[in-house]
């Protein structure tokens, strides 16, 4: 008989849980530069009278009608009632996971992934298949293996692209041969899309999932292109309403409804979405240049595929130093933190993170740590 299992720990949070707040300078982050509330008040002339005047009641299951507004402007079919607002991405991947699996399905995950990708699909008891990424092959996508792992009854594939950690970025004639593949089962497609919009060359941008398969669940956030985590809104849209039904019944046990601060100001930031998503994209592509350099200076230690999309690369530790020590130990006495790849299962590779501000701070700092 099929049981859910017990969830696998979330190795990123655990190591960031122990770092994040302490290490002085991040250079690993996946999230773009944030910002003070002043800022995204300054975008429209009531917002402030409008934040001060709301009232602190219960809101919307699915969301405000505002905010599931300001959702459906970003894509081209999904319109607002395709749309369920969420505490966050995070909890998108727990509750579709947890809706649409059952002990005993088949569900495919592309790895490496964000942990909770694979362990939250694993706890729900279904069979779980890795549809594997290397960087020997430059992280390229193998439709062919996909193919191969696919069942007449395969449920559901999880994929994030643009991807964390690698930066790769799948080509628009894959997604659509990928889509015509799940098409043909019946297979549902959590389309991971977090980092839409932070693509380096924007004539790579994908469509939405949702836009162009009735059976994807775009998951999307303000996490990271947006680079307001602190907000913790998500949201999934779907225009087949059976799948988001069961996401927004499932939510009920969980938020029930989101923050209606954080509502009214992603609603007013997804207002201004070109603007703010410029500006991180911009940060990116300027600081890509001295990470790039950074690696290429230490090429006896460092290699990597250059990532295509995002504000994070996934370079590999050419020596054989334990990578998770070397990274506590780069921490605590230099005071710049890195993410070692144990917490991808992929322990040679260390995450690094350049959409914030303070990089070539940390990089010099990083220098200095390595010349000692
Ligand atoms: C690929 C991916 N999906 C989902 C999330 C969760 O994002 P949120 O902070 O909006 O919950 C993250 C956060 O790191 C992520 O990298």
């Amino acid at each position: 008989m099929h049981r859910r299992v017990r969830i696998a720990p979330f190795e990123i949070e655990r190591f960031y849980e122990r770092w994040e707040f302490s290490a002085e300078l991040m250079l690993s982050s996946s999230d773009c530069e944030s910002r003070p509330v002043a800022d995204l008040l300054a975008l429209e002339p009531d917002a402030g009278e409008r934040l001060q005047s709301l009232h602190l009641g219960y809101t919307e299951v699915p969301g405000s009608p505002e905010l599931r507004g300001a959702v459906a402007s970003t894509y081209d079919l999904a319109g607002p009632d395709d749309v369920l607002t969420l505490a966050a991405a995070e909890e998108g991947i727990f509750l579709a996971y947890h809706a649409l699996l059952d002990p005993g399905d088949h569900a495919i995950v592309e790895a490496p992934s964000y942990g909770s990708a694979v362990n939250l699909a694993r706890s729900t008891g279904a069979e779980i298949s890795l549809w594997q990424r290397r960087h020997e092959d430059g992280w390229a996508y193998d439709l062919d293996e996909l193919e191969r792992l696919l069942r007449p009854d395969t449920r559901l594939l999880y994929l994030n692209s643009p991807h964390n950690p690698t930066g790769s970025q799948l080509s628009a004639a894959d997604q659509q041969r990928l889509v015509a593949m799940l098409a043909e089962r019946g297979t549902v497609l959590l389309s991971d899309e977090v980092y839409r919009g932070l693509e380096h060359d924007e004539a790579d941008r994908l469509p939405a999932a949702c836009d162009i398969y009735e059976r994807a669940l775009s998951l999307n956030t303000v996490s990271k292109s947006y680079g307001l985590p602190g907000l913790r809104i998500g949201w999934l849209a779907c225009r087949e309403r059976s799948l988001l039904d069961r996401v927004r019944e499932l939510k009920l046990y969980t938020t029930i409804c989101s923050s209606a601060p954080s509502e009214l100001l992603v609603a007013l930031a997804l207002r201004h979405s070109a603007r703010l998503i410029g500006e991180a994209r911009a940060l990116v592509l300027g600081n890509l240049p001295p990470l790039a350099a950074f690696l290429a200076r230490h090429e006896e230690l460092f290699e990597w595929v250059p990532p295509a999309a995002g504000p994070i690369g996934f370079p590999r530790v050419r020596d054989d130093r334990d990578v998770r020590a070397w990274c506590e130990r780069t921490a605590a006495e230099a005071g710049v933190l890195l993410l070692p790849g144990y917490v991808y299962d992929e322990p040679r590779h260390v995450r690094v993170g350049y959409g914030r501000a303070g990089l070539r701070e940390a990089l010099a700092r990083l220098e200095t740590h390595l010349a000692a």
